[in-house]
């Protein structure tokens, strides 16, 4: 089933509550909240208090994407702050499964992130104990970058290896998402969709994600 989770780094941060209301009425099935601390990555946006308030805004899931150094450190924030899916990097600093058993401890799906230059391999080790990985198609950072179309095959990749080992683990790509690279990426394997200035910069937010919805069912299987 193909999920879209339009990511608030688009949105206007002035209004961020009537934002996260705005893609609950417009069609979305969840949001996607990108953390960034400024050393992981070369940017810095927002943590747990400012999840927190967003969380009092809509009943949506929150899947939230830590882009952040040693994430272990953090995951009860996240969690109490209202987050439902804790995505993470192998190469954050953290122990893998120690913090995969964190997010699940406080009832949260865990998810690893794979980033455009990690091997997807990287991730087969973990994949019974998480619901979700996240194939980065941006180098992180920042929104509005172009879809690296080169990372499809890792998709495909890793789509046969979770059918292979009989596993129902999403697989969410970010960065560049609109609907031609949505139905790409859903073609290879992909069936959750993180969009944000696609979704957010659109003049009508619900048509925007119909189409990415619309094009990557029609490619997914
Ligand atoms: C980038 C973030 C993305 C970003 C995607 O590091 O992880 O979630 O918001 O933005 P677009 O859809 O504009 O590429
Ligand atoms: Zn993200």
């Amino acid at each position: 089933m193909i999920k879209i989770s339009p990511s608030v780094l688009s949105s206007d941060f002035s209004i961020l509550g009537a934002e996260a209301a705005r893609m609950e009425k417009s069609g979305a099935d969840m949001l996607h909240l990108d953390v960034m601390d400024g050393s992981f990555v070369p940017n810095i946006t927002f943590g747990a208090p400012v999840i927190s308030a967003i969380k009092k805004c809509t009943p949506l899931k929150f899947d939230v994407h830590l882009m952040i150094d040693k994430p272990l450190r953090f995951i009860k924030d996240f969690a109490q702050a209202g987050a439902d899916i804790i995505t993470f990097h192998t190469e954050a600093g953290s122990p893998v499964y120690e913090t995969i058993e964190k997010i699940r401890s406080f009832g949260c799906v865990p998810s690893l992130c794979v980033r455009p230059s990690t091997s997807v391999e990287e991730v087969f080790p973990f994949l019974d104990k998480i619901g979700m990985v996240l194939v980065m198609t941006v180098e992180p950072g920042f929104g509005g970058q172009p879809f690296i179309e080169d990372m499809l095959p890792k998709i495909a990749q890793l789509r046969h290896e979770c059918k292979k080992r009989g596993l129902a683990v999403d697989i969410e790509v970010d960065g560049g998402i609109n609907e031609e690279t949505a139905s790409l990426a859903a073609s290879n394997g992909a069936n959750v969709m993180v969009a944000g200035s696609f979704v957010f910069k659109a003049p009508d937010a619900a048509e925007a994600i119909s189409r990415i919805r619309s094009a990557a069912e029609k490619a997914y299987e």
